[in-house]
């Protein structure tokens, strides 16, 4: 072969590369590689393209790859965290959702407006005008920090760039979903396979003149931060807005009961498909803002909105293969190996059986012919199984009891319900070299320590090479070795090496948050978190003796019962855990734990609850106390600075002990007064 015959051949290669995760990227929404992975092959072209000019001759790799999102657009702090919903899936979860709130607001039978707006399938947005004046515009990101992409907000012709009204806030964040209209998207060419791919692929061009080729829209739907605030409805929000020439959708109005959700819900349903835009749900939001600052945030999600979604689409395929997953707390879930079929505008080829019980409730076989439904991002799963087509010879599934790793699985009994766990698991932890991987998994991601370019796919290379099969290793890492890889640059790497290093420095809630300890979320994370304060104390558990005594002061922590400690103390139990925890703290740099709010009127201080109030349910007044810097507590002990007493059936006994222990007595007149001073 000549020496040019060889180059077109290594030039063929990566360019069908690129191409193939261009697909994998635009019209299946999964990428495979990261991004440092996918600069450095189109680096490659580019310098191959430079070097021999005859390359070029048919297509040049700028001709295909121009719509890349790139990760150079600068970062920008949002101005207040854009959360997430919570979905609901049926008119029960709705009713749950009502009652949630009632029961936070204490307000059983009173009225509760809701705000009810087509939740559009797009890209979200925040503007931020200072003054009147747009002067950033921002991707979501991660919801704290995100993308600058204002230049090519500012392509979209009916965005109000000014807002000129004598009633304009200083400053105003404006939430927004950008679409490209359903007739416009038939008229692209079919690089995407859907709207949604299509907008955010046109918004994150490098090149703002790309993005105006698209005829983007957007409907502006809510705000961040506003200074000064002067709404005091969601309604009243939307109006002002509008006459400040922003587009809010026309389809949005005030509900007041679980009927009018319904009927609502079903008018949409029908409705849905002759509009120009895709919508998955209606989105319901209490209307009264001052109530919607009462009810607050969970950790990803405000209590005060709920995204109800419309029945997932469905499609009709053939089991070909069952097999096991292990997941990071070694939990076994059976996937269906699918022929692939499109659902949603998406190929499903695997759909989550779930667990043991699941199949053989439904009796689920390989070979059967089966209904799968795909909603929203969820795993596809597998509704039912169609029994008249099933072949005569088929036999039942035998759900094996062993992990992956060849360990017997187990169904734990719940203490407190005492009832046993439908998931069977492996138990050995880091010791299974399955749940491990996974484990590595959840240590990069989002929200653990957040390693940018260490995606799962580089997670499992790199353990198969060997680099990586614990978390201290991370630090450790070889960057002569990876260079030598396919994919890896100068830049990838280094942008790499930049990551990691950012991520040595974590707080202590986070870094307990991402060793994964079973039962033991973000919001539990930050709760022991705040009882340990430091990496010191909370590496005391690793000593058998220490353990035991700490373990029983936990039970005082609100939020933290039985079944976490249980969990703890299994984890810590595990030599191999605890040696692989010890590894990974000599390498990172631990923050001592800062409450959020660690200034306020209980700064410091522990309290404890008991009775109701009648204004505030006990969520809201632990959310208050916690607001204002102090730690909720769940039984009495010498460590409780104050007891607050509902007027509703408080506890006696708590009284006095309370009293015995000199701890002070706050009434609810005393509570009502203090948060109001
Ligand atoms: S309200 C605190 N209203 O859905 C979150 N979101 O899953 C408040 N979306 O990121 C979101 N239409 O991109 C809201 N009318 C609407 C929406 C809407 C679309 C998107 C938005 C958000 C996502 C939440």
């Amino acid at each position: 072969m000549t020496d040019n015959s060889k180059i077109k051949l290594l030039y063929k290669k990566k360019f069908n590369e690129i191409t193939k995760h261009n697909k994998l990227y635009y019209t299946k929404d999964s990428p495979k590689i990261s991004d440092f992975e996918y600069d450095k092959i189109k680096q490659d072209l580019l310098e191959l393209e430079k070097k021999y000019p005859f390359l070029k001759k048919d297509k040049s790799i700028n001709d295909i790859v121009g719509a890349k999102p790139s990760n150079k657009f600068k970062k920008i702090d949002h101005l207040s965290p854009m959360l997430s919903l919570a979905n609901a899936f049926s008119l029960e979860d709705m009713s749950d959702f009502l009652k949630k709130i009632n029961n936070f607001l204490n307000q059983n039978d009173k009225k509760l407006t809701l705000f009810c707006e087509p939740k559009i399938d797009g890209i979200s947005a925040t503007l931020i005008y200072e003054k009147g004046i747009l002067t950033r515009g921002l991707s979501r990101g991660d919801g704290k920090v995100g993308e600058d992409i204002l230049e090519n907000l500012k392509t979209i012709h009916n965005l109000p760039q000014k807002i000129q009204s004598k009633d304009v806030p200083s400053i105003i964040e404006i939430r927004c979903e950008i679409f490209i209209g359903k007739k416009d998207f038939t008229k692209l060419s079919d690089k995407f396979a859907n709207p949604r791919n299509a907008a955010g692929g046109s918004l994150r061009q490098k090149n703002p003149k790309e993005t105006s080729k698209v005829p983007l829209k957007y409907f502006a739907y809510g705000f961040g931060k506003v200074l000064p605030m002067k709404f005091t409805t969601q309604e009243e929000f939307l109006q002002k807005i509008k006459k400040w020439n922003f587009t809010i959708n026309p389809l949005s109005e005030a509900v007041n009961n679980l009927e009018d959700i319904e009927t609502k819900h079903k008018q949409m349903e029908l409705l849905r498909s002759s509009l120009d835009y895709d919508i998955d749900g209606l989105v319901y939001k209490v209307n009264n803002l001052s109530l919607q600052k009462r009810l607050g945030n969970t950790s990803n999600s405000p209590r005060w909105a709920i995204a109800y979604k419309f029945s997932a689409e469905k499609a009709v395929t053939k089991i070909k293969d069952i097999v096991i997953q292990v997941g990071r707390t070694g939990a076994i879930t059976p996937v269906a190996k699918v022929e692939p079929v499109t659902v949603g505008g998406v190929v499903v080829s695997n759909a989550t059986l779930h667990n043991e019980d699941e199949i053989s409730r439904k009796d689920i076989r390989i070979g059967d012919t089966i209904k799968i439904q795909r909603a929203g991002d969820v795993i596809p799963q597998v509704v039912s199984v169609d029994i008249s087509k099933r072949h005569k010879n088929s036999k039942k599934y035998i759900f094996p009891k062993k992990c992956l790793c060849g360990a017997e699985t187990k169904k734990e009994l719940s203490k407190s319900t005492r009832k046993h766990d439908a998931v069977r698991r492996c138990t050995r932890g880091y010791d299974c070299i399955f749940t491990a991987k996974e484990k590595l998994k959840h240590i990069v991601s989002k929200e653990a320590f957040n390693i940018d370019g260490l995606g799962k796919k580089v997670i499992e290379q790199f353990w198969d090479l060997n680099f990586i099969k614990e978390p201290s290793n991370i630090f450790d890492l070889n960057y002569n070795k990876i260079k030598n890889l396919e994919g890896w640059g100068e830049l990838s790497i280094n942008n790499l090496k930049k990551a990691i290093k950012k991520s040595q420095i974590v707080s202590l809630d986070k870094f307990i948050y991402s060793i994964g300890i079973r039962h033991i979320g973000q919001e539990n994370a930050k709760i022991l978190a705040g009882f340990f304060s430091s990496i010191k104390e909370f590496s005391k558990l690793f000593d058998i003796k220490n353990r035991k005594k700490i373990l029983i002061n936990l039970v005082d922590l609100d939020g933290i019962g039985e079944t976490q400690i249980q969990s703890i103390e299994n984890f810590f139990l595990n030599k191999t855990n605890t040696r692989i925890i010890e590894n990974l703290i000599t390498k990172l740099n631990i923050k001592d734990y800062v409450a959020q709010n660690s200034d306020g009127k209980f700064s410091n201080k522990k309290l404890m609850f008991t009775g109701g109030f009648k204004d505030m349910s006990r969520s809201e007044a632990k959310e208050i106390a916690e607001n204002n810097g102090g730690k909720v507590l769940g039984s009495i002990s010498k460590k409780l600075d104050y007891l607050v007493v509902g007027d509703s059936k408080p506890t006696k006994s708590k009284i006095e002990q309370a009293k015995q222990l000199n701890i002070k007595i706050i009434l609810e007149k005393d509570w009502n007064k203090i948060l109001n001073s």
